[in-house]
């Protein structure tokens, strides 16, 4: 039998971005990046833990680089999961900072047909290495996730202490799938 992506279905395939804004910490104060970026989520079917929770499930890669100079500069992977039962998303993600965080939320099909998938988490969903613990540490992360037909529309809150400050840094894009 297919599997039933619920609410993630429509993320499956390929999607290109050209308007991102990235704005980031800097030890003068902040860094904006205007930015593109390739997402592609490809089905990673189903599993059972502890023969009780069933979840679906989507690998995602994210590949965003810097308008201007065309290189990489964020990087990162996960997974999109869904819990039919409890109706609950979670998002994994890990980046190649000894960053990773877990977040989970809830999706939500608007009169209009859109679906909206907000997730997040506290200090608790994040993993990272002694060393951005001490020095650029993730406190919090929050997301919303916008699609409407095939257009996807993002915007992220990372909270960081860095530089003395508990910096707001934030990214933001609209997407189109390509195939
Ligand atoms: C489109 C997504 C993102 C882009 C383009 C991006 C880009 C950047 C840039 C340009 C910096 C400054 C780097 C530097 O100063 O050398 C930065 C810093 C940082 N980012 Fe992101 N970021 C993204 C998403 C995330 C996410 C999802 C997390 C974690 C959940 C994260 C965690 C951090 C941390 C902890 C820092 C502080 C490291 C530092 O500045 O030295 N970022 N990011």
């Amino acid at each position: 039998m297919d599997i039933d992506y619920g609410p993630l279905t429509g993320l499956i395939g390929t999607f290109k971005g050209e308007k991102g804004l990235d704005i980031a910490p800097d030890p003068d104060g902040t860094e904006k990046n205007a930015y593109y970026e390739t997402i592609v989520f490809t089905p990673a079917g189903d599993v059972t833990n502890a023969e009780e929770q069933t979840l679906v499930a989507l690998h995602y890669h994210q590949i965003v680089s810097r308008k201007s100079n065309n290189e990489v500069f964020h990087d990162q992977t996960g997974y999109w999961m869904w819990d039919q039962s409890k109706d609950e998303i979670f998002q994994s993600i890990a980046i190649p900072r000894v960053v990773c965080v877990l977040a989970n939320g809830e999706a939500q099909t608007e009169s209009n047909g859109d679906i909206v998938i907000n997730v997040s988490t506290d200090v608790d969903g994040v993993l990272q290495s002694p060393f951005m613990h001490k020095k650029a540490k993730t406190t919090s992360f929050k997301q919303t996730f916008t699609l409407k037909g095939d257009t996807l529309h993002y915007h992220e809150t990372t909270m960081v202490d860095i530089y003395g400050n508990n910096f707001e840094h934030t990214d933001t894009n609209t997407l189109v799938k390509i195939s």
